[in-house]
């Protein structure tokens, strides 16, 4: 089976409404040249643009969209806070749950990002879930036990059906907006140990449907080798996702 290809762009907090608004239109209208069913092109906007950009990209198949977070409740005295089911609601495609900011700046630990998987699946939304190490792991060569826990402890509860709705997004943390990438082998070697460790948890079939992107200063002039892996369907863009030619240029080396 071939696994679904997607390169999504990550905007975090960046763009005002009109700026936000000429990138969607830009991307939505570059990516509908794409054949279809060649690659997902996924934009997670601020969650103020969402609205604005699934009315725009409704038409046209190859683009998805995506919150860039979830209330781990699914409605509630939270204020300020956005609930699955009102994304949900909105026919928003994917919430990304688990980004190292996230994790970092907002506290989010594992028992946390846990029911945020829960209630987006409960909800009917698919997810993008990230994971990766900070640099002093990876030097201390304990990468993979470090994943492996993130995955243990949020998403290994899952049922199998429900992977059918898990998109994984390896980020390591030291390569993240600092303009290192992990080098073409590190991304395999880690994508394959995902792959593995999910083939091991549930079943071989369901591990080698599963889209696993790779992400961390991914640019257009590093696209092609790092997409070139076995083992890595696509990206999870964040600087290079803000303007339409470089965030563009990365989508189609992945055709
Ligand atoms: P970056 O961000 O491409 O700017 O490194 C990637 C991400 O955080 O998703």
């Amino acid at each position: 089976m071939k696994r679904k290809k997607i390169v999504a762009g990550n905007w975090k907090m960046n763009k005002k409404l009109l700026e936000a608004m000429r990138l969607s239109t830009e991307v939505i209208r570059a990516a509908g040249k794409l054949a279809n069913g060649s690659v997902e092109v996924v934009l997670a906007p601020p969650a103020v643009y969402l609205h604005t950009t699934i009315s725009m990209g409704k038409r046209v198949p190859q683009i998805k969209v995506a919150a860039q977070n979830c209330h781990h409740e699914a409605s509630g005295a939270y204020t300020g806070e956005i609930a699955a089911p009102m994304l949900q609601s909105m026919e928003i495609d994917y919430v990304i749950i688990g980004h190292s900011e996230r994790r970092k700046y907002f506290h989010e630990d594992h028992a946390l990002l846990q029911q945020k998987v829960n209630t987006a699946l409960a909800a009917g939304l698919s997810i993008i879930f990230c994971c990766g190490e900070p640099l002093d792991v990876r030097e201390k060569e304990e990468q993979e036990q470090y994943v492996l826990q993130q995955l243990q402890e949020s998403l290994f509860h899952l049922s199998a059906d429900q992977w059918s709705k898990v998109v994984i997004a390896y980020e390591p943390v030291w390569a993240i907006g600092t303009g290192k990438t992990a080098s073409p082998a590190q991304a395999q070697a880690m994508h394959a140990f995902i792959r593995q460790a999910v083939a091991k948890q549930y079943e071989s079939k369901l591990a080698d449907q599963l889209s696993i992107l790779y992400g961390g200063s991914v640019k257009p002039s590093n696209a092609t080798e790092i997409f070139a892996n076995t083992d890595v369907d696509g990206g999870l863009i964040g600087g290079a996702a803000l303007d339409t030619d470089s965030f563009m240029a990365i989508v189609k080396a992945i055709l």
